[in-house]
């Protein structure tokens, strides 16, 4: 069978090599694809939002199934387009994407079913909004509704900055419409998780917890980036944790979603914060995050493509999920200047790395003239497998010495703050 991926970045590379192990898949095209991904698949010069163009390619090519991973072509009805076309996919359409494509509609969806989250509330009016913080507790954040390439939050430690917050949202249209709704929510403390997770719609199962390093800086600090690197297992996810998170959260989502005429099929991811008051929620994307995805993925024993076909046919139940008890590090190399202004089309050497489960993921490269170049912000992610953290960050580190590009630059201290709570374990 011939296969579609939609997307172009460290995930869709994590996804096609995983999806490369089930021998039924012929070819695999990437739309767009990106230089490495190049390696394993055909990659087509189709954007990931160009919905017209993806379904035309599907149909003359004779798909048999098509992954949508990103964002913007699930909120925008790609799966209900190819789906229209007959062609059998994974992802949520449009009406379940909706999950991520609005704050305030997730927002609203968890208050009216008790699903534990920040206090909120939501804005259409500027005015009222600076009325509201100026009465408000700081830090306060402010969230545009819609997608704003995970730029759309602001935590605010003053007054002054959440009124620039509002105003660049809503009056100056930084994040274009998907601005003109804002909302404003309590700011919570505590270690945040990310969970990504298989459903039909019927059953829920969770991959291995991870943690993102959202800042570019070392030591969380500097701005908000897209993910400076991923590890898995998050150590602040205890069974109990989980136990908690699938009573509370998982299972009554997909049955909210369910009793909207919303049912969500795919990949939902949770992103937690493990408060004092338990498990709140902070986010929900309706795909596989970047980059817990090139952690994750590699640390799932079965086979992916089984997995996606059950969750289209709604018979998720019937397949045996393993995954592997080992620990994973992905670190990413992004060009020195992300996630605000960097150059683009520097080579990419990359040389001997040839141990065994350590991964090369492409994000932002392409191919020109027979070389590898950068083209992205977050330019590759390598990520290491191991039977310890440690160990897999250290195999992660040195790995990445190996690839070269002018102006490269990654974090120091990825999985290091894991690293001290799995030392502190007792006191968690
Ligand atoms: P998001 O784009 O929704 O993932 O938000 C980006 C980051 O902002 C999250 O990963 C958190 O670190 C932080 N954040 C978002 N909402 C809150 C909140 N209510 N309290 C504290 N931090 C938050
Ligand atoms: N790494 C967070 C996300 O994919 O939204």
């Amino acid at each position: 069978m011939d296969i579609i991926v939609v997307g172009g970045g460290g995930r869709e590379h994590a996804i096609i090599k995983k999806l490369r192990e089930n021998s039924e898949i012929d070819k695999i095209y990437a739309l767009p694809g990106n230089g490495g991904i190049a390696q394993e698949a055909q990659c087509v010069d189709i954007s990931a939002t160009d919905i017209d163009g993806i379904v035309d390619f599907a149909i003359a090519h004779n798909i048999g199934f098509a992954v949508v991973a990103p964002d913007d072509p699930l909120v925008m009805g790609a799966v209900d387009r190819l789906h229209g076309a007959g062609i059998p996919c994974f992802g949520p359409s449009a009406n379940a994407a909706i999950i991520e494509g609005s704050k305030a509609f997730a927002k609203e969806l968890m208050k009216e079913n008790n699903i534990p989250t920040a206090a909120y509330d939501v804005f259409d009016s500027f005015e009222a909004a600076v009325e509201y913080v100026r009465s408000g507790k700081f830090p306060i954040v402010i969230k545009a509704d819609g997608l704003a390439l995970g730029k759309g939050v602001v935590i605010a430690n003053t007054f002054t900055e959440a009124e620039e917050a509002i105003r660049s949202a809503m009056v100056d249209g930084k994040f274009g419409k998907s601005g003109s709704r804002i909302v404003i929510e309590e700011f919570l403390t505590g270690n945040e998780v990310s969970v990504l997770a298989f459903t039909d719609g019927k059953s829920i199962i969770p991959l291995v917890p991870s943690m993102d390093h959202k800042r570019a800086l070392d030591g969380d600090k500097g701005l908000n980036t897209g993910g400076m690197g991923a590890i898995a297992p998050n150590p602040y996810y205890t069974e109990e944790i989980a136990e908690e998170c699938m009573n509370r959260i998982f299972m009554p989502t997909v049955k909210a979603m369910n009793a909207l005429g919303r049912e969500f099929k795919g990949c939902l991811y949770f992103g937690l914060m493990i408060t004092s008051d338990g498990p709140k929620v902070i986010e929900y994307n309706c795909r596989f995050g970047d980059p817990e995805t090139q952690a994750v993925l590699p640390l799932l024993k079965t086979d992916l493509f089984t997995i996606m076909r059950a969750v289209e046919d709604e018979r998720l139940e019937e397949v045996k999920v393993e995954l592997s008890d080992r620990s994973s590090c992905c670190l990413v190399l992004a060009s020195d200047g992300y996630p605000l202004a960097y150059e683009k089309g520097n080579e990419i050497t990359i040389g001997d790395i040839s141990q065994k489960d350590v991964y090369v993921f492409h994000a932002g490269t392409k191919q020109k003239d027979g070389r590898i170049v950068t083209s992205g912000g977050r330019v590759i992610g390598v990520t290491a497998i191991r039977d310890t953290l440690a160990e897999a960050i250290t195999a992660a580190y040195d790995a990445a010495e190996h690839i070269c590009f002018e102006n490269k630059y990654s974090r120091r201290d990825i999985g290091e703050s894991a690293l001290s709570a799995i030392k502190n374990r007792g006191a968690l």
